[in-house]
């Protein structure tokens, strides 16, 4: 909890350097790219970094497809379009995971509107956003193989998983 909440005041910080966009540019198509660029400025600092670790920890795996772990960690979060959550809302969320995530599964939903809404969107795009980022990547055209990991970023791993996936989430984890 008091991770999630230092994640929340770092992002407020956040900033890209030429090098980040140099790394993006060379890891995504333009397609992608359009799709990195609509998160805000945290997510993408976060993605950056969730990319940046996952390099490091691939370098102990010679089975590894780096290309493909490192665009679904650049990716993997583009379900959080920015102005799509406010910061209070994205607060809010964190706070309320932790105390009452079971009521709040249910309360969620999608779609924006009045005040409280777009509360319950932010829960909904909270819990659901790895479909949703799957969902946009399945739009532009990526591959299946990329879709199902970040599709299930969120979900407990389990044997079988992909070594990409599960370095995502090592990744995700950390940053
Ligand atoms: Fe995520
Ligand atoms: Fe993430």
């Amino acid at each position: 909890m008091l991770h999630r909440i230092k994640q929340v005041f770092a992002a407020l910080t956040a900033s890209i350097t030429p090098k980040d966009r140099e790394f993006i540019e060379q890891h995504l198509n333009s397609e992608a790219q359009k799709l990195f660029w609509a998160m805000n400025v945290p997510d993408q600092r976060h993605a950056l970094n969730v990319a940046y670790t996952a390099l490091r920890l691939a370098n102990n795996y010679s089975n590894v497809n780096s290309k493909l772990l490192v665009k679904c960690a650049l990716l993997h979060d583009v379900g959080k379009v920015k102005g799509d959550i406010s910061t209070i809302d994205k607060i809010i969320t964190v706070i309320g995971d932790y105390f009452f995530q079971n009521q709040l599964r249910k309360w969620e939903k999608q779609g924006r509107g009045s005040k409280m809404q777009n509360l319950r969107h932010a829960f909904y795009i909270y819990f659901h956003h790895a479909a949703v980022s799957a969902g946009m990547l399945r739009k532009i055209g990526e591959r299946p193989e990329m879709i199902d990991i970040i599709a299930n970023h969120h979900k407990t791993p389990a044997e079988g998983d992909p070594l990409e996936l599960t370095l995502l989430i090592e990744s995700d984890n950390r940053n």
